[in-house]
């Protein structure tokens, strides 16, 4: 088989509400979580074993990334003893609530379902199982977005035709400080500052139908996430920013995820120049900061 390459888009929660913690240790959530046009690259090619090397220094291309965790769980589900050699170009920074650890695993269960041939490859739905079982965010980047997420992220459904039509081509500014926010941190802060930190799931719903049903609401008004409470308590630099783009540029803002990535919708012909000058006075000349564009399948 030839090499070939899949994209590993990154991705938005535009809409993130964590309803409450499940008895597994789990939250489940509401999530309306769309793919960008940015993303890394996974380049595959058959080889003797599994093996994984990264442009990126900092990113550990060992046993312990995604694309590797996918692949053996790949391997154990589907039977298939073949080798693949990834090389995986990275751009999507780690520790962002960009997804794009979970995106890698999802290009590297694609990648090797296609490589596995008939007699080894995944019906959909167990290939679905098996990304959920290396992240919660994974099983959305099979499909891509934009979609509703729910259950602890493996509950997908495609976002109805003319809401996603709100979202599709929409220009986002995606921005990070230097530093990273974990992902369990942020939810054991949740948990701990529970019940008040939870958005009750029929409120949850209430709010994502209103705003799809709505049909002259803009993605704008999609905005929440329930992950700002614990991270901008911890990290004010963020929302003081977020404050300034809103003001100085007029531009709805919010966070990604678990964090630290933020993102602000740049309205159609505004000029994302002043907003990259607030982030770099801010963050620092080295923050990362980058324009790009949701995507719809
Ligand atoms: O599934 P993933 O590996 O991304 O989850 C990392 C951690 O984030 C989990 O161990 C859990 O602490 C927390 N998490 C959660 N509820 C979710 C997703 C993640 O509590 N829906």
């Amino acid at each position: 088989m030839e090499p070939f390459t899949i994209a590993a888009p990154a991705k938005l929660n535009l809409f993130l509400a964590v309803t409450g913690r499940r008895t597994d240790g789990f939250h489940d959530l509401v999530s309306v979580v769309a793919t960008l046009d940015f993303g890394d690259t996974l380049r595959v090619e058959p080889a003797a074993s599994l093996e994984l090397s990264c442009d990126d220094p900092a990113v550990p291309a060992d046993e312990s990334n995604l694309v590797l965790v996918a692949a053996r769980a790949f391997a154990a589900a589907s039977g298939w003893r073949g080798g693949a050699r990834f090389v995986l170009q990275k751009r999507v920074p780690a520790g962002a609530g960009l997804g794009g650890g979970s995106s890698d695993a999802a290009a590297a269960l694609v990648a090797l379902n296609r490589m596995a041939g008939p007699s080894f490859a995944l019906p959909g739905a167990r290939l679905a199982e098996v990304a959920a079982s290396v992240g919660s965010d994974c099983p959305l980047f099979l499909d891509g977005g934009p979609q509703v997420m729910r259950g602890r992220g493996e509950r997908l459904e495609a976002l109805p035709a003319r809401a996603a039509a709100r979202l599709a081509g929409r220009r986002v500014l995606v921005f990070k400080p230097g530093f990273g926010i974990s992902t369990p941190w942020a939810y054991g802060r949740l948990a701990a500052a529970a019940p008040g930190s939870y958005l009750a799931s029929a409120e949850a719903e209430a709010r994502l139908r209103n705003w799809v049903d709505d049909a002259a609401a803009p993605a704008e008004r999609l905005l929440f996430n329930s992950m700002e409470g614990p991270a901008f308590r911890k990290f004010p630099a963020l929302p003081l920013l977020l404050e300034d783009l809103r003001g100085e540029c007029g531009f709805a803002a919010g966070m990604s995820g678990s964090g630290s990535a933020c993102f602000a919708l740049l309205p159609d012909g505004a000029d994302a120049a002043p907003a990259i000058a607030l982030v770099r006075r801010a963050w620092g000349g080295s923050a990362f900061a980058r324009e790009t564009r949701i995507t719809v399948r």
